[in-house]
């Protein structure tokens, strides 16, 4: 009887830690993944770049067989560029960027495409054509947009600031040319512009030496809503938020569109972040289907 326990001790024991062993290798992750997908992130230091990822995040879960690893540049172009090339190396299946700009992050794109790795280039462009597919809102009609609803706001007269975007990116050349097509023949007159870089705290600044030049304000056209929301705390600490009109773009739910709930800003318009259709299209270059080479977003005005 002893003996016999004893045996069946051991084979239990035997059971447990063979059926464990499978259980491990048939849960592994790296078992069901067909496709790795690197995805260069110019930085995460923003609402926007955080719910980027956030979205290609989820869409990828929808599906097993694909594994995104994410790189955070941490707004540093060789930063991004060096990531790049780690993903060129360890020859993952297809890359997805955001870059942070488009004259120096052109090569490194060219390099990945010409090696046969698929390229998704998300939001801001690099030159030239040698990627598999660009998605984006378009920048240049928004501008626009954002160039005549400022004019039918103010009857066709006023004063502006201009905050603009990283003018080494496209959405900064493109939001700024677009608004000076949407305001050409008009009243409107920029009285201020500079280069705030899509970042808060330097709008905040650039906001403060518009105020002490000028008396008179009457909108503030920001790149991005951070830009937008920087000027506006400007504005407020010299209690002048009143008589000024503040205008962004992106309107995240909890950033651009609260800010309009809570009358801080005029308006936002849309930029959706594109992660999703970055996910979907990804998936139908691996399966081998043809893609479009521009998928272009639409964007929406929140006002009140
Ligand atoms: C985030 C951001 C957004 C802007 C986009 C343009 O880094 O500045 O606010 O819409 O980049 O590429």
């Amino acid at each position: 009887m002893k003996k016999f326990t004893k045996i069946l001790a051991v084979v239990i024991l035997l059971v447990i830690v063979l059926s464990q062993g499978c259980a491990k290798k048939s849960d592994s992750d790296t078992n069901q993944v067909k496709w790795t997908i690197g995805m260069s992130q110019c930085n995460l230091g923003e609402p926007w770049r955080v719910q980027m990822n956030a979205d290609i995040k989820n869409a990828a879960n929808e599906y097993e067989d694909i594994k995104v690893v994410f790189k955070d540049a941490q707004n540093d172009t060789l930063k991004q560029r060096s990531q790049m090339e780690e993903f060129i190396s360890a020859g993952v299946d297809l890359i997805i960027i955001s870059p942070k700009e488009a004259v120096p992050l052109t090569p490194v794109v060219a390099q990945a495409y010409q090696k046969g790795i698929p390229i998704i280039v998300l939001d801001r462009r690099v030159l030239g054509d040698k990627y598999t597919c660009f998605i984006g809102a378009d920048n240049k009609k928004i501008g626009k947009a954002t160039g005549k609803w400022i004019v039918e706001q103010l009857g066709g007269k006023g004063k502006i600031v201009e905050l603009k975007g990283l003018m080494t990116s496209t959405p900064g050349q493109d939001r700024h040319s677009g608004f000076r097509e949407g305001i050409k023949g008009s009243g409107i007159e920029i009285i201020f512009e500079a280069d705030m870089k899509w970042l808060e705290p330097n709008a905040r600044k650039e906001m403060e030496s518009a105020l002490a030049r000028f008396e008179t304000i009457d909108m503030v056209y920001a790149h991005n809503d951070p830009g937008a929301h920087g000027a506006y705390l400007a504005a407020l600490a010299a209690g002048r938020e009143k008589d000024i009109k503040f205008v962004g773009i992106d309107a995240l739910p909890q950033e651009g569109q609260a800010y309009v709930a809570q009358g801080i800003l005029a308006a936002s318009f849309e930029y959706p972040t594109g992660g999703k259709e970055a996910i979907e299209t990804a998936l139908e270059i691996l399966s081998g289907q043809n893609v479009e080479k521009e998928i272009t977003l639409d964007s929406r005005c929140f006002t009140k």
